[in-house]
């Protein structure tokens, strides 16, 4: 079988989804329960390719980690044995570097590979780094193995501050105070939901993490301990990528099982571009096209703003709206590899710069002035797409080209599935029950 899809595209889709739990919940809960002098079992766990490697690795480290049932998974760290992760498998995946805290926990010191991960910007992990170094790590890097090599003699003290904000950064140091000598502060922490299932999931097992905005405090435990298994949030960026496949084909979604505060940011604009929405606790989210899709300007930010996430699927159903639409993007450098694909199909996009005062301020990477970036498109629309040949480079972008070869004329061959395999579980069967006709090259 071929890593590509055979996307027969132009079809209207309707129908319901239900959502599989989020990726970027299930990697770090997995991570966080072998933190644990137990069996911890941790339910709506998708069976995504990222998920299952991650389980490789943990299991390479000798600890138990697998499914035991068909979205539950059961993890031990009592017989974690090795506190080197794996080069080739670690490198794979970017949460891959937060190993580091249990092996850490286990044996004081540890080597994890630089992470991995999409392509999308270089992701470094300075911020992290710095942090483990003000709470009391040791941490060296050495360039000719490409590992990290981090140490923790002693109890993590102290108060950080993250100089940008970072998602991964934040749950990771959150994990690492949890054992501290006294309260432990974070200061301009992330806000994603996902962040706070992690929280939410830790309290309940015994840990004392308060947030209060972006201030996060952490207070010393000698053990997690729970007795129930913990089920994770529904993925708020699945629930973007299937309410955007059906309205870009004029069609229309009902999505089941996630709060509208997860999705608060993407309601709003997808009003402001003219499409309907219906909410009620019983059928949840209603998605659907009205007459026409107005042109929109989005910028990304970290939560609660416009998701960086959804803006690769958000630019294809730009494609057929009215007029010039602008995505700028904040969050991540490189996050348009999607747009040469969709050019092939017919789209208009070009790349236009951004005017921020200060981009040390606007952007929440690293900006570095002497580099070339492109952080800007202007879509042009409506456009009828045809088919081709695409190749994805990315996750979400791999998301986005299976969306365009659903909204074009004609048959398209989309290259690299399991890269979009990584985040999406059962994308093929999803996508046919909303009567796409998508299927396995
Ligand atoms: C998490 O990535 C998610 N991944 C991403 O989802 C998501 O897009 C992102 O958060 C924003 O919400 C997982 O949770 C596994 P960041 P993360 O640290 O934590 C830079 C998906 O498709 N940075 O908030 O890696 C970084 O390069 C993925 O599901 C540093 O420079 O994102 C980026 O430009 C994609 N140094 C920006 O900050 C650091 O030490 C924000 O990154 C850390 C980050």
């Amino acid at each position: 079988m071929e890593d590509a899809y055979i996307i027969k595209g132009g079809k209207r889709l309707n129908g319901t989804i239900k959502l599989s739990g989020a990726k970027n919940v299930a990697l770090k809960v997995i991570i966080a329960a072998l933190l644990f002098d137990q069996e911890v079992t941790l339910k709506n766990i998708p069976h995504i390719v990222d998920v299952q490697e991650l389980l490789h690795l943990i299991q390479l480290l000798g600890a138990k980690a697998q499914f035991v049932e068909k979205n539950t998974v059961v993890v031990d760290g009592r017989s974690l044995n090795s506190n080197k992760v794996d080069f080739l498998h670690g490198s794979k995946i970017r949460v891959s570097f937060m190993l580091m805290v249990p092996l850490l926990h286990k044996f004081q010191m540890c080597y994890v590979p630089n992470p991995g991960g999409c392509r999308i910007g270089s992701r470094p992990i300075d911020r992290i780094i710095e942090g483990m170094k003000t709470l009391g790590a040791k941490v060296d890097y050495d360039s000719d193995t490409g590992f990290y090599e981090a140490e923790l003699n002693d109890k993590p003290a102290g108060t950080y501050t993250f100089p940008k904000v970072t998602h991964t950064g934040t749950e990771f140091l959150i994990l690492l105070s949890l054992f501290g000598k006294d309260r432990i502060t974070l200061h301009n922490s992330a806000e994603e939901p996902e962040t706070d299932n992690l929280i939410l999931f830790l309290n309940q097992s015994g840990a004392k993490i308060e947030r209060n905005g972006k201030k996060i405090t952490i207070d010393p435990i000698k053990s997690l301990k729970r007795d129930n298994p913990f089920e994770i949030l529904p993925d708020r960026n699945e629930a973007v990528t299937f309410a955007i496949l059906a309205l870009a084909t004029k069609g229309e979604i009902t999505i089941s099982e996630i709060s509208p505060s997860l999705l608060e940011t993407f309601v709003k604009k997808i009003k402001e571009a003219g499409i309907g929405v219906a909410y009620t606790p019983k059928t949840m989210f209603r998605f659907y096209f009205k007459s026409f899709v107005k042109a929109s300007h989005i910028e990304t930010a970290p939560h609660p703003g416009f998701m960086t996430d959804w803006q690769p699927n958000w630019a294809v159903l730009m494609t057929q709206a009215q007029g010039e639409s602008y995505i700028y993007e904040r969050v991540f450098e490189n996050r348009f590899s999607y747009v040469g694909e969709l050019r092939k199909l017919g789209a208009e996009i070009e790349f236009v710069k951004i005017p921020p005062k200060d981009p040390k301020e606007y952007f929440f990477f690293n900006f570095d002035p002497n580099k070339k970036y492109n952080q800007g498109i202007k879509i042009t629309g409506p456009q009828t797409l045809h088919g081709g040949v695409l190749n994805i480079t990315d996750l979400r972008a791999g998301a986005t080209l299976a969306i365009a070869g659903l909204v074009a004329q004609g048959e398209s061959v989309i290259n690299g599935a399991s890269i979009l395999e990584r985040g999406y579980e059962n994308f093929i069967d999803k996508v046919t029950s909303l009567g796409g006709d998508i299927q396995r090259a």
